[in-house]
């Protein structure tokens, strides 16, 4: 039987890939069979994790860019396709967390947020679909939120600006899958739950209280484990997708529907 999810000879972008989900994502890539391009700033971690994903035998490039920078994203795709020859998969995966209500966050954190989950994001599409679109085949998977579909109360957990921007994310996703189906491109969504990373692992996983209500709440009882949102990334990646687009799947354990 054929294997939906083979990416043998695609070259997939992973943007973040210098920790948690990104850096988990671009191995499943290559366990997949794909030749990866890592990016994010943090040019040392980024060649730590391709010595380990060169030694699975794959074509793995190294390309530090800061996604809110625009020459930086030109230059970085541009390299990508010199070294790697094509990009088939782009996951825009960098994000940030701020957090603070719209009483608390300054215009600098504001922009923080939505110029890394938004503006990055729209700058990498702006460059990688023109070559997907040449090419008459492209997978788009945006790394979106849970927290584009609820919000907490809780003081502690506000992050106004990452609501926005997450959501924002949906709504990018939305248009781009509308116009460029017929280019053979999809454009899909995912809303992760509760991930351990660097991003949780102070804040949330260090806040006992936090885990015994979010474990309470959720029906899986538990937060998500390594390697539980590959699944999703990959569906959306590989041909097991083919005629989905514009969707959003949130992988939380059921967190978001009670
Ligand atoms: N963990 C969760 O529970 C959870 C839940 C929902 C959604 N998410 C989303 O999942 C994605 C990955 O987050 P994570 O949990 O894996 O957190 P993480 O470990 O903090 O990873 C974030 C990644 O984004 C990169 N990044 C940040 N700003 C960047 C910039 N300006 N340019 C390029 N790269 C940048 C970071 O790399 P550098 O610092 O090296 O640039 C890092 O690799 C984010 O979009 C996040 O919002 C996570």
């Amino acid at each position: 039987m054929k294997n939906l999810f083979d990416l043998t000879g695609r070259v997939a972008v992973v943007t973040g890939a210098s920790s948690g989900l990104g850096a988990d994502a671009a191995r499943a890539y290559v366990e997949q069979g794909a030749d990866v391009a890592l990016l994010a700033r943090r040019a040392a971690k980024l060649e730590t994790l391709a010595d380990e994903l060169r030694r699975m035998g794959r074509r793995v490039e190294v390309v530090p860019c800061d996604v809110t920078d625009e020459e930086q994203v030109k230059r970085a795709v541009a390299e990508v396709i010199g070294r790697l020859g094509r990009i088939d998969i782009l996951l825009n995966n960098a994000g940030v967390a701020v957090r603070g209500s719209v009483e608390e966050l300054t215009a600098e954190d504001w922009d923080r947020g939505m110029n890394t989950n938004l503006r990055g994001m729209f700058f990498m599409c702006k460059y990688v679909v023109p070559h997907m679109r040449a090419q008459h085949y492209g997978r788009i998977v945006n790394i979106s939120s849970v927290n584009a579909r609820i919000a907490d109360k809780n003081p502690a957990l506000v992050r106004h600006v990452y609501n926005a921007s997450k959501a924002g994310v949906r709504g990018l996703t939305l248009g781009m899958a509308a116009s460029y189906g017929m280019d053979n491109i999809t454009v899909n969504a995912v809303g992760p739950g509760l991930f351990e990373s660097e991003m949780t692992a102070d804040t949330l996983f260090a806040n006992e209280p936090f885990m015994q209500m979010y474990n309470a709440i959720c029906p899986m009882g538990r937060p998500g484990r390594r390697g539980e949102l590959n699944g999703t990334i990959l569906y959306f990646s590989s041909e097991a997708s083919s005629y989905v687009t514009g969707q959003y799947v949130v992988v939380d354990g059921g967190t978001s529907l009670v």
